[in-house]
């Protein structure tokens, strides 16, 4: 599909029809999240996968609107990290090492100079900005999603104690950023008549 179709297509479902996603296009959507570009390359996020029906219905109670939650396919959860330490830093070095099978003296200036970058910042700086590494990984997912034919709701309307108290998350470390709900929109969905509502070329864009 060309690319503008399925971006025209995709709409944020409201509910879906219980269809299952094929595996092997979950984990061609899941792989566009994998790929995604992140300031320094240090993904500062984790993407929960939940697919049991059992954890669909815990986390039900968690979210303002659940029918997407009850009819959906896969639930994808973002989570953003709240803090970057010395040793994670190392990790990805450890890990540039490996992949690229260069020695970690050969990456020693350029790991100084985030350990740097990073230490200077505030952890409310460095939650902010590892939020908005999270949501490029949303928009390549419902981009992958929408190119697979998967229709998709991105939410970010859930209570946030509750969700994160029923997926472990320590509160200290770690923040449910944003959720995605992945599947097939059911016929009584009455959104996927509604017209998209964008503002106009001359509003959105300014040419110079
Ligand atoms: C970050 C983000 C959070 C959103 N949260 C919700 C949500 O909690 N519930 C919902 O029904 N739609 C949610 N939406 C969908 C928007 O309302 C929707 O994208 C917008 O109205 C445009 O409509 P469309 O996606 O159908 O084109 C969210 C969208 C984004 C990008």
């Amino acid at each position: 599909m060309n690319y503008l179709e399925a971006l025209s297509r995709r709409y944020s479902v409201k509910k879906f029809n219980h269809q299952v996603i094929p595996q092997e296009t979950l984990y061609n959507i899941l792989e566009s999240g994998k790929l995604s570009a992140s300031s320094l390359g240090l993904q500062p996020y984790k993407i929960l996968v939940v697919e049991s029906e059992a954890m669909k219905q815990k986390l039900i109670p968690a979210f303002y609107n659940p029918s997407q939650i009850s009819t959906c396919s896969h639930l994808i959860v973002i989570i953003s990290k709240k803090t970057i330490d010395e040793s994670y830093i190392r990790g990805y070095f450890n890990h540039i090492s490996e992949v690229r099978e260069t020695s970690l003296e050969k990456l020693e200036p350029f790991k100084n100079s985030i350990n740097q970058h990073i230490v200077q910042k505030t952890q409310d700086e460095i939650f902010n900005w590892a939020e908005k590494q999270s949501y490029i990984v949303l928009a390549n997912l419902m981009y992958a999603a929408a190119i697979e034919n998967i229709d998709s709701c991105p939410m970010e309307g859930f209570r946030q104690d509750i969700i994160e108290e029923i997926l472990s998350i320590n509160p200290e470390t770690e923040k449910v950023t944003v959720t995605l709900a992945l599947g097939y929109r059911s016929e009584e969905d009455y959104f996927q008549h509604m017209k998209k509502v964008r503002k106009p070329n001359e509003k959105l864009f300014k040419f110079m």
